[in-house]
């Protein structure tokens, strides 16, 4: 029998051989908790027992079952989110030094990708109400001259239609870091899906469907595909089925400088597993989040997004502290009474080495360093009950009125 998966909560408790703590303190909530059923860890196993690790059968199959999901007509699945960017950058052979918008309100490895492949970000400013990347603060940039802009649909939010029409209207490429967004849509139907150049997914362990580790770029583009699917794994021409499956004869030969990136079959079958109930765990994201807004939006906590988005897809409990708020007492103030929270995100200017080589795109980024001390993300995840909701807000709330 497959060994019972191990209790997360528990490497929060005293270590063998320490005195439990005299009185009973309160379950720990975490930030976030992979929602892992017997269904997954059969699935798993499954391929643990099959011979084939690597990239293979179930790698195949995830890719088929995201184009049903999301319509779309090529998904590739990659070893990360940041893979796939790196490599919908790399298809578009600009030349070292070219200029990548990006949010500057985003996770590093967005603007990382850009700079993994020689190229100069260049940090927008936000919108005050989503967090995502401003039309306003774009319009100005893409006139001043960019290569490629990447978008991030920021918490599951979809980015405003006005930053696709900006640069379709300056014929600049528009990449989406949809890291969040799996599952969120726009007037375009779902994220990632038909009419999208390059949408770029991430299954990190804490997203909302999780590989552990991995990702997928979706794409309308044959050739945009073809690549990836070779660039994925060192430009080679011939992938390890091909090459190392029973009766396989095949060669290889590089046709690119490409990267390390494929997603082994293990992980793509939890990927798999989790996607078959997908609709039914966002709803139960949906249905956390509400009671979130419920219990504190009435005491004036600001969410980002400012105003429901019906399209998102929920990954975040994203707020804004009242302004003045010490932010970190009601970090340290939580997890004492055994809450967990993050903070999305700390603007890429205020982190060191964007701060020294990236350049600011021209009105700064005002918007960014206002939310910057103010933005805080609460727990969210299925292993969380409306009680836990309610002991978070209620904490927090407390905090607030300090
Ligand atoms: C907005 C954003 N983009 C990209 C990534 C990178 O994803 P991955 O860990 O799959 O590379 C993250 C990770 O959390 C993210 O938040």
């Amino acid at each position: 029998m497959a060994p019972a998966a191990p209790d997360v909560s528990a490497s929060l408790g005293p270590l063998p051989g320490q005195n439990p703590p005299p009185s009973a303190a309160p379950e720990p909530v975490l930030f976030a908790s992979p929602n892992v059923t017997e269904t997954d860890i059969e699935a798993v196993t499954a391929v643990l027992r099959s011979g084939w690790l690597t990239t293979g059968f179930e790698s195949a199959g995830l890719e088929s079952d995201l184009q049903d999901y999301l319509g779309t007509a090529h998904a590739v699945a990659v070893s990360s989110c940041t893979a796939a960017l790196e490599i919908a950058l790399a298809h578009l052979r600009l030349p070292n030094g070219a200029r990548v918008g990006v949010p500057a309100w985003t996770f590093a490895s967005t603007a990382l990708a850009a700079v993994h492949n020689s190229l100069q970000p260049v940090l927008i400013d936000a919108d005050p109400g989503s967090l995502n990347l401003s039309p306003t603060a774009l319009e100005p940039a893409l006139a001043q001259g960019l290569d490629a802009v990447i978008a991030v649909h920021f918490g599951g939010v979809p980015v405003d239609k006005a930053v696709r029409d900006l640069c379709t209207a300056s014929g600049v490429p528009l990449i989406e870091d949809a890291a969040h967004a799996l599952g969120a849509s726009d007037d375009r139907g779902l994220i990632g899906g038909p009419g999208t150049p390059a949408a770029c997914f991430s299954f990190y362990a804490t997203k909302n469907l999780t590989s552990a580790e991995g990702g997928a770029l979706t794409t309308d583009d044959p050739e945009l595909a073809a690549f990836a699917r070779t660039y994925r794994l060192h430009g080679m021409s011939a992938d390890s089925l091909a090459r190392y499956r029973p009766g396989a004869t095949a060669g290889y030969d590089v046709h690119e400088p490409g990267i390390k990136a494929n997603l082994p079959d293990v992980l793509a079958a939890l990927a798999r597993s989790q996607l078959r109930r997908f609709v039914e765990m966002q709803d139960r994201r949906r249905h956390l989040l509400h009671r979130y807004r419920r219990n504190l939006e009435p005491a004036g906590i600001r969410f980002v997004p400012e105003v429901v988005s019906l399209g998102s897809a929920d990954h975040l409990a994203a707020l804004l502290l009242p302004e003045g708020t010490d932010r970190g007492a009601v970090v340290a103030n939580l997890r004492a009474a055994g809450i967990q929270t993050s903070i999305h995100f700390q603007p890429l200017h205020h982190l060191q080495w964007f701060a020294a080589n990236a350049e600011i795109g021209p009105g700064g980024l005002p918007v960014c360093d206002e939310a910057a001390p103010r933005a805080l993300s609460l727990p969210l995840h299925l292993g969380l009950t409306i009680a836990d909701v309610d002991r978070v807000c209620t904490a927090l709330l407390d905090e607030v009125a300090r």
